[in-house]
């Protein structure tokens, strides 16, 4: 069965703990944290303080999709604030096997995500490294885009060289997944399903039931 991780970024921040605790009542399974510099994207969010709070909320895993230039700075602290899972752009401008070495020291699970612009192969080399692919569907910075129907053969092809070399990577995909659109996304291989608007758009556990019954 398809997996779901609500970005708490479409969330109302004024009651994020209920937020997440409807997250897990509609059987979310891992919560995902859009981690916004300013810099890397032209968005700030929330940094490590937050996610130590809404810690308290949940037993689900955190993810932490760290959206900054220098994850290689930051991301001990999102580890030690509670994130179970550590997500790292394949563009930033630093080494990125050095940074996934580091993170993985942390004793987290650890991930490579890009973006719709980067060529799939740009990350083929990583892939024995991590747990997680984090294909983006959209252009990272903002909720409530459209889904890159590009993205599709993306997908494809990350799901055929994973399954071809026995590689023990999820695949995620993250930006505009809709539930008009989840079906073709998993067809196309997808493991784990992103979403912000479409759960927490209207009724978040039904949101979430919808997502999860396809
Ligand atoms: C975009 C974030 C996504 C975003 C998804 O920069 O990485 O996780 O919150 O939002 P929706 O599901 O509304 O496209
Ligand atoms: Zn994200």
């Amino acid at each position: 069965m398809v997996k779901i991780s609500p970005s708490i970024l479409s969330a109302d921040f004024s009651r994020l703990c209920d937020e997440i605790r409807r997250c897990e009542k509609g059987g979310a399974d891992i919560i995902h944290l859009d981690i916004m510099d300013g810099h890397f994207v032209p968005n700030i969010t929330f940094g490590p303080v937050v996610v130590k709070s809404i810690r308290k909320c949940t037993k689900l895993p955190f993810e932490a999709h760290l959206m900054i230039e220098r994850p290689d700075k930051y991301a001990k602290n999102f580890v030690e604030a509670g994130s179970d899972i550590i997500l790292v752009h394949r563009e930033i401008k630093i080494a990125i096997e050095d940074v996934l070495r580091k993170v993985r020291n942390y004793g987290v699970d650890v991930g490579i995500v890009i973006n719709p612009e980067t060529p799939l192969e740009k990350v083929i080399g990583y892939l024995d490294k991590v747990e997680y692919l984090l294909i983006m569907s959209v252009h990272p910075g903002f909720a409530g885009q459209s889904f890159i129907e590009s993205t599709l053969e993306k997908i494809r092809k990350a799901r055929e060289y994973i399954d071809r070399e026995g590689l023990n990577v999820k695949i995620e995909v993250d930006g505009g997944v809709k539930h008009h659109n989840a079906k073709k996304i998993i067809e196309a291989g997808a493991d784990i399903l992103v979403a912000a608007s479409a759960v927490f758009r209207g009724n978040v556990e039904d949101n979430i039931r919808k997502f999860k019954s396809l």
